[in-house]
């Protein structure tokens, strides 16, 4: 059986492009029996940027619970911390050794990072640690160890897989064919979902709408979508963040009404205000599931450790190939 995963780092609470961009599909997997899912919370991957454990806490708590409220059903689906998996990290180790420094140097996210620093006259590896630079080869070891085949992502993830691929060829060409080469998934319908300003959503652009913040903290982020000075009577263009934003929560009959309402003219006011009842009643029966079980910290600890036990036995039988192929005694 083919093999989905797919894992979502705890560095900060969840919102609307997280779900819409990424979580949705992989759920969607997971409930095609042709599939194993194995879906995780990339705990480790946070450590570059979070050093503040109790957050870290709150933040894996928080994505645990953001999946079980997007329907991760765990009696399907194989859900665990990476952190738990201390296979993982020998891989990681043994991986590092069949990969180019050179294609890590070309990772997206590290190059952002040189460039704003010579931008801003400082040395090129300013604020830069290992946990970063390493970053996607820990992301190779949590695909390859599981040998999965499809990894749904967003965009932005496109190059993390590729070095994934290269990783495991590497390795593979060094030392004998044991490493599954994995295929991103991302949909070309998903695509980037825009944020409060018209950015891509991001937790970073501090722009984001939360999925499950509570009715009040949902309509106050609504109301900042960014909009322009145009009078309700004028007829309006659908290509903007509010309408890209109401057709992720609407039906093909709603977003049909509402093209029609913008070619009359309508006041931003009552688009801001049809889409947050559009989009909260998308979200609230997600988002009782999701209180539930963030106010029932033990009960997201007994999934996820009985999701290890399963996520072990498979990540094991990797790791003996691959120590046998090495040359481990
Ligand atoms: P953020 O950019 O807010 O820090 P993450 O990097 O933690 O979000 O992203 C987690 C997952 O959600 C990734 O698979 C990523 O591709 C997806 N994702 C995040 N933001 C968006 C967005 N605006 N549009 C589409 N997918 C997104
Ligand atoms: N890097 C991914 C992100 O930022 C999270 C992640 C870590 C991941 N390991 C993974 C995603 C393995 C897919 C497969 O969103």
């Amino acid at each position: 059986m083919e093999i989905v995963l797919t894992g979502i780092k705890p560095t900060g609470t969840s919102h609307i492009g997280n779900y819409f961009g990424a979580i949705k599909q992989a759920i969607e997997f997971s409930k095609n029996p042709n599939y194993l899912s194995m879906f995780f919370i990339a705990d480790y991957h946070s450590l570059n940027t979070i050093k503040n454990p109790e957050l870290l806490k709150q933040y894996t708590y928080e994505i645990a619970a953001t999946w079980l409220g997007c329907g991760l059903d765990p009696n399907k689906v194989i859900f665990y911390r990476q952190s738990d998996l201390p296979e993982i990290f020998e891989l990681n180790w043994i991986l590092n050794n069949v990969t180019p420094k050179g294609l890590l140097n070309r990772a997206h996210a590290y190059k952002a990072k040189v460039e704003e620093n010579k931008n801003n006259n400082l040395d090129a590896d300013s604020g830069i640690n290992m946990g970063l630079y390493c970053y996607p080869v820990l992301m190779a070891s949590d695909i390859l160890i599981m040998k999965a085949n499809k990894v749904p992502v967003g965009q932005d993830q496109k190059q993390h897989i590729e070095i994934a691929k290269e990783i495991a060829r590497y390795f593979n060409n060094a030392f004998g064919s044991c490493l599954t080469v994995p295929e991103e998934y991302i949909p070309e319908s998903v695509g980037t979902i825009v944020g409060l300003d018209g950015r891509k959503m991001s937790k970073s652009y501090g722009n984001t709408i939360n999925l499950f913040g509570n009715e009040k903290l949902l309509k106050s982020q609504i109301n900042k979508i960014v909009t322009n000075s145009q009078t309700p009577e004028e007829p309006k263009d659908t290509n903007c963040s509010i309408f890209k934003i109401f057709s992720l929560f609407a039906n093909k009959q709603q977003i049909e009404e509402m093209k029609a309402r913008f070619a009359q003219g309508i006041g931003w006011g009552e688009v801001k205000k049809i889409t947050f009842e559009v989009a909260n009643s998308f979200l609230s029966s997600m988002r009782e599931i999701y209180n539930y079980y963030i106010n029932n910290p033990k009960e997201i600890d007994r999934i996820l450790e009985e999701g290890s036990l399963k996520a072990r036995k498979i990540a094991q039988k990797t790791l003996n190939e691959v120590r046998k192929l090495i040359g481990k005694v």
